[in-house]
């Protein structure tokens, strides 16, 4: 059954490049994304592993672990490892899942037959502290995700959960957000004593209240 926004992420033990781990004592108290990959010793795969792996400090300072998914054996794991890190210039630096047997992509609905029976899809799944899912991608084998993107709305997904704001399209750290809706004038007075620009009584911008906090 596929997994939908709010599920608690499924938890499983697999094997991976960094040992046996089980997947809700690795995410500890922090985010997480769990992204997969259709097979090993394959060219799309190979950069975005290479351009993960180069994000690494980026995730890190969001308090975010990521770790990847391919349905092939631990030792073509290790293989493949020595590829993205002469091709890519950066040598795998986070755990891969050997999901030979499929049960970690069955458990996620990362195979979606009528696109391939065999392989996953590109799914992207990031798990907030309390083990939920906020946010799930699914790209198909021939086009590579955007990892820029992904940290992009890891800081949306972090802002709108400590803070009653919403992003706009494109936002970025440190531009103006949205007052949610549920959020009536008189609330946000009291909260945005300095007011807001208001486009419509609708559309209410503030500041990035987290504006010129670095990213730690
Ligand atoms: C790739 O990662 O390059 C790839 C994998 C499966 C199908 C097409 C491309």
């Amino acid at each position: 059954m596929a997994i939908r926004l709010g599920d608690t992420a499924p938890d499983f033990t697999a094997e991976t490049t960094d040992g046996t781990l089980n997947f809700h004592e690795w995410l500890g108290d922090g985010w997480g994304v769990l992204f997969s990959h259709p097979k090993d010793y394959t060219p799309v795969c190979t950069t975005e592993l290479g351009r993960v792996a180069a994000l690494k400090s980026e995730f890190e300072k969001r308090n975010c672990k990521v770790i990847g998914l391919s349905v092939d054996p631990l030792k073509d794991h290790e293989g493949w490892s020595e590829d993205i890190a002469e091709t890519q210039g950066t040598a795998l630096n986070f755990p891969l899942i050997a999901d030979a047997n499929r049960e970690v992509s069955t458990l996620y609905d990362m195979i979606h037959p009528n696109a391939d029976d065999t392989f996953t899809v590109r799914s992207v799944f990031v798990i907030g502290p309390d083990k939920k899912v906020k946010l799930t991608l699914t790209y198909p084998a021939s086009t590579g995700r955007n990892f820029d993107e992904l940290l992009r709305v890891i800081d949306s997904l972090q802002l709108t959960s400590e803070h009653q704001v919403a992003t706009p399209v494109d936002w970025n750290k440190g531009q103006s957000v949205i007052i949610v809706p549920s959020i009536s004038n008189e609330e946000a007075s009291e909260k945005w004593p300095n007011g807001w620009e208001e486009l419509k009584p609708y559309l209410r911008l503030v500041p990035d209240p987290t504006a010129g906090e670095t990213t730690t």
